[in-house]
């Protein structure tokens, strides 16, 4: 079933001004409940615009956001609305930690949609423990962390809002492997323990790899592919001439396949890519 509804979305910056440009044109996709989403495409492309519309930041200039089958924009207290259902994490959104602890910081966002303070204390409290923050931590300042627990506090402060839609606009960008493996294995979690939808942009085929479901990609404001991650990343070709790249381990069997090597072209996974070498050693060996 589907949650969210883009159709036939064009948004324009600076309208009658020299310097208009067309951002999104005529864009349409939906988005179904619980999967994992990723949205790629070079800079420019359009992933942040698109995203901002999905819970009402931005208002398109035609076309309509669907959530759960209602327009977002039918009034003021729908748009509000869209604000909560739909959870969106800014790129580096500890810059935005301002919060005297770690605790007020993760329940700002509760607090913000009336609820009753048991209620806060239950949400910050999953939150913590989906975000896999000790919760000796949530007395201290958000300033006392390391880069990458404030990257998950600021991510827990979403999540206890309990959005159906959950949206993170680079996630991983600037962690080092460790806070960026954390961060992925929060994210995997939210997802299959919440049976929310998740949609993240990532500039990292391996981090796409790792997660998604599916794999929309942007170009020049339009969608040029929208499919399972292992029919996008099957496309090697298609996505080099969009000036994106594969998963590491996908190029490697590309380039395999490009020296006689009988090998599929689609394994973006380690366990197929052992499996698939050892049929390949297996045949070798019966030749
Ligand atoms: N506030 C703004 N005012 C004017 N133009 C903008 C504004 N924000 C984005 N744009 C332009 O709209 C287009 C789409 O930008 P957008 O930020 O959505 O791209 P993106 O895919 O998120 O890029 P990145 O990967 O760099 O984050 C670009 O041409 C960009 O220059
Ligand atoms: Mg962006």
């Amino acid at each position: 079933m589907s949650i969210l509804e883009v159709k036939n979305i064009t948004y324009v910056y600076g309208e009658g001004t020299p310097f208009r440009i067309e951002a999104l044109k005529n864009i349409s996709v939906t988005f179904e409940k619980g999967e994992l989403i990723a949205v790629i495409g070079h800079t420019g492309s359009g992933k942040s615009t698109l995203l901002m519309h999905l819970n009402g930041l931005l208002k398109p200039t035609a076309g309509k956001v669907l959530y759960e089958g209602k327009d977002i924009w039918e009034s003021k207290k729908s748009v509000k609305q869209a604000r909560f259902n739909v959870g969106y994490c800014f790129q580096y959104p500890e810059h935005q930690l301002f919060e005297s602890s770690v605790q007020r910081d993760i329940a700002f966002g509760p607090r913000n949609m009336g609820l009753s303070e048991e209620e806060i204390n239950l949400r910050v409290q999953e939150a913590t423990q989906f975000a896999g923050i000790d919760s000796s931590l949530l007395q201290k300042s958000p300033f006392e962390l390391s880069g990458g627990e404030k990257r998950r506090v600021a991510i827990a402060g979403v999540m206890a809002m309990k959005p159906g839609v959950l949206i993170l606009d680079e996630p991983t960008a600037g962690l080092d492997p460790k806070g960026k493996n954390a961060v992925i294995e929060l994210i995997k979690n939210y997802n299959i323990q919440t049976g929310s939808t998740v949609i993240f942009v990532s500039h990292n085929m391996d981090d796409v790899a790792s997660l998604a479901d599916r794999v929309l990609i942007l170009s020049e404001g339009q969608i040029v592919m929208y499919d399972t991650a292992k029919n996008v990343f099957s496309r090697g070709k298609q996505l080099a001439s969009l000036a994106l790249g594969v998963p590491e381990i996908t190029q490697l069997f590309l380039s395999m396949g490009e020296r006689g090597f009988d090998l599929p072209v689609d394994i973006f996974d380690i366990e197929e890519a052992k499996a698939a070498l050892l049929s390949l050693l297996r045949r070798q060996a019966h030749d």
